[in-house]
């Protein structure tokens, strides 16, 4: 290939040929070309193996909050040491003087260095010098770090940084990338400041273009929501912050159920919704709780707002409202779980629900909606699984094998709702409901091993996906 070269390449060429392993920024400056055009230059050059580009990253420490105010002001067992250096105290005289300055920690590392030792007696504990405290590796870093910032790998003591690190506040950790361009061999070799006949190379590599593009997972969202109405279903719609009432209550979920607790719900603190449904609503759902759950029903309960952790709440809402007698409806959004978030779980997620109200609607049908929904994803390989709801009976979940992970993996939970959710709010037609997770069935469309990887926002993957 003839060497044609740009003359932002000769430039960059030029700079690192006197230069050698320079950042994007340095080059910029030396050469008094934008970051961008450095940038653009460095990629043709990569292209053309003109330019190696090695990245590394360095971790800066400073201080946090705590740091800081042990720097300015002492550690808080530093602090002990001072009111307590000419008579012992007892623990509620400390207390009072380092309120608000960490008095727990105090006390934990004055005794952990072995500087101080408590004595009970009849009136409570005192608090004495046990040894005349030196300072400590950790006071000593600190006083070094200050209020800078410097490389992680300056510091000497790793073991008072490690201690540091435990403390809450103390120590912030910033990683930042940094590129460094070298030449190659044969770049080396090129004179840069020789002129060119002004020929042009249409041979070039010319620099990749990425036009924008929708995301993946809204890809996979239209994708289903196209399948819903080409099936002959329309969307309903629903608030992300539900009453407990419609959330929990009225799917026949009784008020001690775990999926109800802090760990699995976020509840929206101090909000509540006065009148979640109206009066008669309220009380026939009550009474179907007290019958056949057998305990005391609590309006209060059922009044907490929460992040809706299902769609199912806009289909009973819906279904409550209407009280159609034939109906296909689908519902599409976000839900919320406090969980653990991992390779299948994520705190927000976006769920599809759907239901199909009618006279002579049976499980086969449910089950048949269901494969002609997968088909229509590209999905065959599924499973039909027994499994329990408090809102439906028979209930049943649907397992699809995810090649990519080698497993079965849940997807949509399902079921006729029960008579219990259903008499109370008037539905008088048996109800067939599904819903689940559509990050999970991105997954399979894109072959992922992990839900995670959607919100990631890796742009090698997103171009090439
Ligand atoms: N709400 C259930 C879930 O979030 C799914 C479901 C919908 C189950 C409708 C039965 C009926 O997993």
């Amino acid at each position: 290939m003839s060497q044609v070269l740009h003359y932002i390449e000769k430039k960059i060429i030029e700079s690192l040929q006197k230069k050698p392993n320079q950042t994007p920024e340095q080059l910029s400056e030396y050469t008094e070309l934008s970051i961008d055009q450095i940038r653009r230059g460095i990629e043709w050059l990569k292209l053309k193996e003109l330019a190696k580009v090695s990245e590394s990253s360095k971790v800066t420490i400073s201080l946090g909050k705590n740091g800081i105010d042990a720097f300015k002001n002492g550690f808080p067992e530093r602090k002990l040491i001072e009111l307590i250096k000419d008579e012992p105290k007892s623990f509620d005289e400390v207390r009072k003087e380092l309120s608000g300055t960490g008095f727990n920690a105090a006390i934990a590392n004055a005794k952990k260095n072995g500087w101080v030792k408590i004595d009970k007696n009849d009136s409570g504990a005192k608090i004495s010098i046990k040894e005349k405290p030196i300072q400590t590796p950790e006071e000593k870093l600190i006083s070094v770090i200050g209020e800078k910032s410097i490389p992680e790998d300056q510091i000497e003591n790793k073991l008072a940084l490690k201690f540091l690190l435990q403390r809450p506040d103390y120590i912030i950790q910033s990683t930042e990338k940094s590129k460094t361009i070298s030449l190659t061999e044969k770049a080396l070799q090129i004179d840069s400041t020789a002129s060119d006949s002004g020929a042009i190379d249409v041979e070039a590599d010319v620099p990749q273009v990425f036009v924008s593009r929708t995301h993946p997972l809204k890809d996979t969202i239209d994708e289903i929501r196209e399948i819903f109405v080409k099936l002959g279903f329309s969307e309903i719609q629903g608030k992300l912050a539900q009453s407990s009432f419609w959330n929990f209550d009225a799917l026949f979920t009784p008020q001690d159920h775990p999926a109800r607790e802090l760990q699995d719900t976020f509840y929206l603190e101090n909000l509540k919704s006065e009148k979640p449904a109206n009066p008669k609503q309220i009380k026939q759902v009550s009474t179907s709780h007290s019958q056949n759950w057998r305990y005391n029903w609590q309006l209060s309960e059922s009044q907490k707002m929460v992040l809706r952790t299902h769609t199912t709440c806009v289909t009973i809402k819906y279904l409550a409202e209407n009280k159609p007698d034939e109906s296909r409806v689908f519902s599409l959004g976000r839900v919320f779980r406090n969980e653990k978030v991992s390779y299948k779980h994520l705190v927000e997620f976006n769920q599809i629900e759907g239901i199909v109200i009618g006279n002579n609607t049976t499980l086969r049908d449910l089950m048949g909606i269901q494969k002609e929904f997968y088909k229509q994803l590209g999905l065959t390989k599924i499973k039909f699984w027994p499994t329990f709801f408090p809102y439906t009976e028979p209930s049943l979940q649907t397992m699809v094998f995810n090649e990519k992970l080698g497993k079965w993996i849940e997807l949509f939970g399902m079921g006729i709702f029960r008579p219990e959710v259903t008499k109370p709010l008037g539905i008088s037609k048996p109800v067939l409901a599904w819903g689940g997770g559509i990050e999970r069935i991105a997954m399979l469309k894109y072959d992922q091993d992990d839900v995670r990887e959607f919100y990631n926002n890796n742009l090698n993957w997103l171009r090439t996906v």
